[in-house]
């Protein structure tokens, strides 16, 4: 007789209860962006789509020589920046949850949850994509090349692994999102609302991950401990560069190479970068994950 052995891994039982409270806070409060956003709402003339004070050129030289319109373009253009990012970050994510998915037992709370994230993570891109549309931009799209690596990069991510991803990729956009929505009524309502849902439905998936770094972080090998605490230094040149990516620039008539020079060194900018990895550099040091060689690469691109 031939006997079908499950070869899913037991999830803890502790995690299991944390998955089911977070399913039950899902249940409790979630969206459904197609509907629960005025998509036809008008964008109010003269309203930001960031705080000026976040974007990468405020208080430059060229800056100051920019036009209203430019500077509110340039809003325009960051925000689509951002909300582009999120939405090939969320497809790795998803990619990622799927293939782990495989190899965990398709009945326990872990994985309902894990699928809860995934959906969440569809109906975010959905809105994203909607939202870039809306404000009447390209949307900010990898090369060939960047969306096959976004693709290995998705085959790479698992167990403690995909976690510290997952957070590297959420918590930095959640620092900046609950910035922006502190920022007051001066920024167009249609960002306030895609950020809003955005931050309630994020804050229950970084509680996930953080919950399975703090569980397994004690049982890891030195070595890979090691390669973990280092690794995610890897994410600071990404957000750096594509944070003050020239197509920004270019889009609304400056000289992209230099705009890019003077948003680089720029010190404001660098204050919001240090704010948006505040809470995350805090909980890779509470967990020992805050390696050397990560620090040094936060650092050299600002974000320390
Ligand atoms: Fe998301
Ligand atoms: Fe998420």
């Amino acid at each position: 007789m031939m006997v079908i052995m499950s070869s899913a891994t037991p999830t803890a039982p502790e995690r299991e209860d944390f998955a089911l409270r977070l399913l039950k806070g899902s249940a409790k409060k979630s969206y459904e962006p197609v509907v629960d956003i005025d998509w036809d709402a008008p964008l109010p003339e003269g309203l930001y789509f960031l705080p000026p004070h976040m974007l990468s050129l405020y208080g430059t030289p060229l800056w100051e020589r920019m036009t209203d319109q430019q500077r509110l373009e340039l809003s325009r253009q960051e925000f689509a920046n951002y909300i582009s990012m999120g939405i090939w970050f969320e497809n790795m994510l998803n990619q990622s949850l799927l293939r782990a998915m495989m190899h965990s037992s398709p009945t326990s709370h872990s994985t309902f949850y894990e699928l809860t994230e995934l959906g969440d993570e569809a109906r975010h891109m959905l809105m994203f994509g909607k939202a870039i549309e809306r404000v009447g931009v390209e949307p900010f799209w990898p090369t060939k090349r960047g969306a096959r690596r976004v693709n290995a990069m998705a085959m790479i991510f698992r167990g403690p692994m995909l976690w510290i991803g997952a957070l590297v990729g959420e918590e930095l956009f959640d620092a900046v999102q609950r910035q922006i929505l502190d920022d007051g009524d001066d920024i167009q309502p249609l960002v306030r609302r895609v950020m809003r849902i955005h931050v309630t439905e994020e804050a229950r998936h970084i509680q996930f991950a953080r919950d399975g770094i703090r569980r397994d972080v004690g049982t890891l090998s030195r070595r890979t401990r090691l390669a973990l605490s280092n690794l995610h230094g890897l994410g600071a040149s990404l957000y750096f560069g594509h944070f003050t990516r020239r197509g920004l620039y270019d889009r609304i008539g400056l000289d992209g190479a230099e705009a890019q020079r003077q948003a680089r060194a720029n010190p404001h900018f660098h204050a919001t970068l240090r704010a948006g990895f505040e809470p995350l550099e805090a909980f890779l040091r509470e967990v020992g994950l805050m390696g050397p060689v990560a620090r040094r690469m936060w650092a050299k691109n600002h974000f320390l």
